[in-house]
């Protein structure tokens, strides 16, 4: 398989939506400069500071994006953003349904399709999360709802360079507890191969480990056939642990 760029994907969920944020951004512009990592690195900031984050990161190699979006471009949809609005504040990319999403908002994988075409439309690259909740796994189900969520979350028109699949399964998420290097390899194989059909150029698409994810796991769970880089929460928060791992990433 062609070699992708690792993606190190820092999603801060509802933290450091302020002075703080933008402290993390510099702090990490900072390191990046240092090092010169050879792999991509992506902020996902609260809405509230992404347009100060970008402006921070202007000019250098990390990118910016969204954490959701709405299916509309504009409209009366109050306290929502849209994709175009992501787009104008510097964001390049935009995560959408993501487990927290699903669950805290009802999201489906209908919702999370529309939001990723809503994403591409507004020329920005969909983040698409998929992953299994506890009793899926222990029910043996695992395979079973990443196809459904693949067949159902990918919207037509999809491609390497428009779409990052992230598998996230939901009791890795904020845990500690991360799947065996064996679990991580099949659910990512499976991947690989049920996107082939929804995503133009499935062996280009970059997938995404969430769930976790830290400094001292980072560079075996990226080791992993198909496995194309991580989507950081927790560890995402301070600049020393995030850059920690692109550093294991290469
Ligand atoms: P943690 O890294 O905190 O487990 O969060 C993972 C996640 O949900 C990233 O989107």
């Amino acid at each position: 398989m062609a070699e992708l760029k690792t993606l190190i994907a820092g999603n801060w969920k509802m933290n450091a939506g302020g002075a703080d944020g933008i402290a993390l951004a510099k702090a990490v512009l900072s390191g990046a400069t240092k090092e010169s990592f050879s792999c991509e690195l992506l902020l996902c900031p609260p809405a509230v500071v992404l347009a100060a984050v970008s402006h921070v990161v202007d000019g250098s190699p990390i990118a910016t994006g969204g954490q959701d979006c709405h299916a509309k471009a504009k409209g009366a949809h109050t306290g929502d953003v849209a994709a175009e609005m992501l787009a104008a504040a510097g964001a390049t990319y935009v995560i959408v349904g993501h487990s927290e999403r699903r669950t805290d908002h009802k999201e489906t994988d209908a919702i999370v399709r529309a939001k990723a075409e809503a994403g591409h439309r507004a020329g920005l690259v969909a983040v698409i999360c998929i992953g299994e909740t506890e009793a899926e796994r222990d029910a043996g189900e695992t395979l079973a709802v990443l196809t459904r969520q693949i067949a159902g979350s990918i919207p037509a028109g999809a491609s390497a360079a428009n779409t990052v699949i992230a598998y996230e399964p939901v009791w890795a998420i904020g845990t500690g507890r991360t799947p065996t290097i064996a679990e991580v390899a099949e659910a990512h194989a499976h991947i690989r191969r049920e996107i082939g059909g929804k995503v133009a150029e499935p062996a280009l698409t970059r997938i995404l480990y969430g769930g976790s994810v830290k400094a001292d796991n980072a560079a075996e769970l990226l080791k992993v056939a198909n496995v194309n880089g991580a989507l950081v929460g927790g560890a995402s928060l301070e600049a020393a642990s995030f850059l920690g791992i692109a550093r294991a990433a290469g």
